[in-house]
């Protein structure tokens, strides 16, 4: 096993998984080294950018637990107005200034308690592996905050790995099922879901993009 992964089970194992706080944890004790964070390559989520070049828009986006911000830099970079959130204090102030050329609003909020007033404000929501890594009781609450955060003809995208056969995993990250994965965006239309297993990953790690459009 190696370093990241052995530093992250112990993080998780001493923070309690079974909290949040564990995210924090990790964050403070890196040091500022990228190296420590196992979710982070530098880069936007591949499937993020294939939607943003299949949807040639902008607008305002919400881009929910932005851990270190690649995908917040990306959208701010192709034109859209950001607001970034993660529960993790030591996350956001080093993704802010990690990118602090770009124009984003960076905040410290929780999935389940958030601002009254960003419910129905976003052309676009975006969730990268959030739901996944959090567990179970709490992830059925976090997602009903989802769509309820996107503005009439906008967007809910959320990406993450899927459990396509109902498998048990000891997580974190927890793959979603297909029923779960369903559930999020039950008040809004599904308008697309694609899967797809990346030349790097795993042959048995699926990961899958789901997205839903509110209608007027
Ligand atoms: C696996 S990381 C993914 C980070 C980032 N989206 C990415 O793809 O690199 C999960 C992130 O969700 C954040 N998080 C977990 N629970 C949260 C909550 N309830 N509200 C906001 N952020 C949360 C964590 O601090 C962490 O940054």
């Amino acid at each position: 096993m190696d370093e990241v992964r052995q530093n992250t089970l112990r993080i998780q194992d001493e923070g309690k998984v079974d909290s949040l706080d564990w995210f924090e944890a990790l964050y403070s004790s890196a040091n500022g080294e990228e190296y420590w964070i196992p979710w982070s390559n530098g880069t936007p989520h591949r499937f993020l950018v294939d939607w943003l070049i299949e949807n040639n828009t902008i607008g305002r986006a919400l881009v929910v637990g932005s851990g270190l911000g690649e995908d917040a830099a990306y959208l701010s970079q192709q034109g859209w107005e950001v607001t970034a959130f993660d529960i993790s204090p030591s996350a956001v102030r080093w993704a802010e200034e990690k990118y602090i050329t770009e124009n984003i609003d960076w905040q410290v909020a929780d999935l389940l308690s958030l601002p009254e007033h960003w419910r129905g404000l976003f052309d676009l929501v975006l969730e990268v592996h959030i739901l996944q890594a959090i567990p179970e009781p709490i992830r059925i609450l976090a997602a009903t905050n989802l769509a309820p955060l996107v503005a009439p003809l906008g967007h809910l995208v959320c990406i993450g790995r899927l459990n396509e056969n109902e498998e048990v995993f000891q997580g974190p990250p927890w793959p979603l099922s297909l029923n779960f994965i369903n559930s999020i965006g039950s008040d809004l239309k599904k308008i697309d879901f694609i899967k797809a297993n990346f030349p790097l990953d795993d042959t048995e790690v699926i990961r899958y993009r789901s997205v839903w459009e509110r209608e007027k």
